[in-house]
Order: C-alpha cells, then structure tokens, then sequence
C-alpha cells in the first residue's frame, strides 16, 4: 500500500537516512522506534511531502508520492501529525477541527481560516461530522473552549481530531503519547485501534513501549537512520540487536 524504498536524506553533512526500505501493509497499525535521532520524524516528513528526500522512492498504491507536496499528499488521503502540538491555540476546539476539512481538498485552506470555515462545513454536511469526530476524541465538553486553554493533553487529541477530520486512509501520529499521562495514553491507544477498526491504516512514532508492543502490528525499529529490524511486537522484543540499540538503553521504558 505505502511502500518506501532506498529512501535516503542527508542535511549537509548528516546523514539522517540512509537506504530505508520498508512497506506498510493496508489496515495495519505500523510503529517506527528507535532512539532520539534516529530518523523517525525525517522518514515521516518525507513520507508527507515536508521534505524532499536526497534519495529513494515513496509509493502509494502504485502512484509516486515522492516530490508531491504536502497538500497533494494529504488529498490522497495520507494525513499526519506533529511531534510537537499545532493547534491553534486561539480557535476554539470546533473551529480547530473545522480547519482539518481543507485536507479534503474541497475547500481552499485560506478560506477555510478566513472565517469561512464554519459557511463551508454547513454548506458540505460536515459539520456534523466535526462533531462526531470531537466526540470520538472524548472533548464534546470542551467544544467551545479555546485551544490553549486545554490541558496539553487535550491539545494533542484536538491534533487527532483535526487528522481524523481530513479523513485520511492513512494517518501518520507522531509521538501522539509524549507529554500525556498514563490514562491519556491509554485512551490514545484504545482511539488507534478504533481508527483502524474503520479501516485506517496507522504509522506510528511513539516512545512509549507499552503503547507500541499493546497496539502494533508491525514494528519498525530505525537506529542511526537505517532499519535494523522489523517484525511483531514480540520478535522486535526479543531481537538482540534492538536489545543492544535501543531498548537496552531505556530498559525502563521497555
Ligand atoms: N532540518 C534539519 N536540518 C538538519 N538536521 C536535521 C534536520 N532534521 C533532522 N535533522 C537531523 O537528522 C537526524 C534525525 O532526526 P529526526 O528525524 O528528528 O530523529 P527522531 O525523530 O528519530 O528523533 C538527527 O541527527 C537530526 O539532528
Ligand atoms: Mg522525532
């Protein structure tokens, strides 16, 4: 379904990734791991258009996605978040949500921040879907309040919701765990796979090794910008080589 293939990037001098190779099979949950540096985020902005790649290809269902950008990427369906928060923290939770209905390409972005959002949602039927999705994410009580007046938390799963609202096929969730707290985390997991229930593919950045080895299909374990193993959860466990790499040196968290 998205397959990546020798992908390489390097700024300057660092070689952030170096002949990555990996598929992500269609309804699956896909995690990436690895320590801090290793290209996990790179390989997502590649994957989304945010960088072009010094090398190798990114596919989707045959079509080339490498050099698109990031708009044409995400009206194919492919949709992602960010490692750190991009909300906007003055809009109200509704109207957040509201702006991740341009991604379904049928409203221009400007229009949609231009105050026309709330016209545009009315005029397409969606904005019962915005409210759907804000109730999905468990914040119907929050609706009306500003972004920035949540807890971090709820900052993040306003960032999902606004994701959900572009109606991806494929949503990339980096880090979506960091900074929540233990119950936020496993609301988060138990959301991920409801999203893949729908029949959404996930990729997935995340630290927290219980989310990961709870909720993936597939892991994918980055180190130094090459792939050094990938399997089930338990087989990523039990690889020594990721034991030496990586999960040795956050035994804790693993
Ligand atoms: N825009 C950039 N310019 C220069 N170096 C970068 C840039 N983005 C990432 N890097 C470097 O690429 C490597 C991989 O970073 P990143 O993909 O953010 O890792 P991860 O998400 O796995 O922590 C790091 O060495 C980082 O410093
Ligand atoms: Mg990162």
């Amino acid at each position: 379904m998205l397959a990546v293939s020798d992908l390489a990037v390097r700024f300057g001098g660092v070689t952030a990734l170096e002949s990555v190779s990996f598929d992500v099979r269609p309804g699956s949950i896909t995690s990436v791991i690895g320590p801090n540096g290793a290209g996990k985020t790179t390989a997502f902005n590649a994957i989304t258009g945010y960088l072009r790649p010094t090398g190798g290809q990114i596919m989707y269902e045959g079509a080339v996605l490498t050099g698109l950008r990031p708009s044409a990427i995400a009206r194919r369906g492919i949709v992602r978040t960010f490692q750190k928060t991009s909300v906007f923290p003055a809009l109200s939770v509704d109207d957040n949500v509201l702006t991740g209905l341009h991604l379904r390409g049928t409203a221009g972005f400007l229009a949609v921040l231009a105050g026309r959002r709330r016209l545009i949602a009315e005029e397409l039927g969606l904005a019962a879907d915005a409210a759907a999705i804000i109730e999905f994410v468990g914040l119907a009580h929050r609706r009306r309040e500003v972004a920035s007046a949540l807890p971090y938390g709820e900052q993040r799963l306003v960032e999902l919701a606004v994701a959900l609202a572009a109606r991806p096929r494929v949503l990339l969730l980096d880090e979506p765990g960091a900074g929540m707290t233990g119950v936020e985390k496993a609301l988060v997991s138990g959301l991920i796979r409801k999203i893949r229930e729908q029949g959404v593919t996930v990729l997935l950045v995340e630290h927290d090794m219980r989310m990961v080895m709870g909720i993936s299909d597939t892991v994918i374990v980055l180190n130094g910008g090459r792939v050094i193993a990938e399997g089930a959860p338990a087989e990523i466990q039990a690889h020594p080589e990721v034991i030496r790499a990586y999960l040795g040196a956050s035994a804790g968290s693993a």
